[in-house]
């Protein structure tokens, strides 16, 4: 079986909702997968000051936070991040940062990732968070298997080659229908990783 790890960050929910997408499908692809949360680091009173923040970190308090383990244990990865200022949140550089050991040892060579992004205006930097992070990965020596133009969904989805984008609203609503292309996205990293780590 491949070994799928889902990692998203989600301050208000949206990624949270396309990353369980991707679980989703990258099970019924017939991957092994485990979703994780990466960790909240901003201080109580920023978040207290967000009700919808404050509401979501409580709701998923549950899922499980993401590990170095999780990512030397997974095939491929599957992110999905919300852009702050075209880049990825601090929360997950702090994450990115300490994956330094597993660099250094070589374990992120060859995992395959694809990875999603939300941001609140249609143009506001969904692109440029997706390929910072990518910029990482190949650091890693990950191979990055972006979903390109290989579905129709990708177009229906609103047509980001680098990786699933949507648009959320300022009611927290996405204003794209993306699952889809999210669910194409989740399966071809699956079988990409699959043929690559084939056991
Ligand atoms: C500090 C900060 C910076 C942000 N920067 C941008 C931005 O550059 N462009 C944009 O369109 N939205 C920006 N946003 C909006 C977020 O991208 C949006 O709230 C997020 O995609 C929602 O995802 P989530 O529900 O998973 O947290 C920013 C939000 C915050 C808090």
């Amino acid at each position: 079986m491949t070994n799928i790890a889902v990692v998203y960050y989600s301050s208000t929910g949206t990624n949270y909702k396309l990353a369980k997408w991707a679980e989703e499908a990258a099970k019924e692809a017939g991957a092994e997968v485990k979703l994780v949360r990466v960790a909240e680091t901003a201080p109580e009173e920023a978040i207290a000051q967000n009700p919808a923040w404050k509401k979501h970190l409580e709701e998923t308090k549950d899922v499980p936070v993401a590990s170095n383990d999780d990512l030397e244990w997974a095939d491929g990865f599957i992110f999905s991040v919300p852009t702050r200022f075209g880049n990825v949140p601090a929360q997950v550089k702090s994450f990115l940062d300490a994956t330094g050991g597993l660099w250094f040892n070589g374990k992120l060579v060859n995992k395959v990732v694809s990875a999603m992004s939300s941001a609140q205006n249609p143009h506001g930097g969904q692109e440029q968070t997706i390929t910072n992070l990518y910029t990482t990965m190949f650091h890693w020596g990950a191979i990055v298997a972006a979903p390109g133009y290989s579905d129709q969904a990708v177009f229906a989805g609103g047509g980001n080659p680098y990786g699933t984008s949507v648009t959320v609203g300022q009611d927290g609503n996405m204003q794209e229908d993306v699952e889809a292309a999210v669910r194409h996205q989740a399966k071809r990293t699956v079988d990409i990783a699959s043929r690559i780590h084939s056991k």
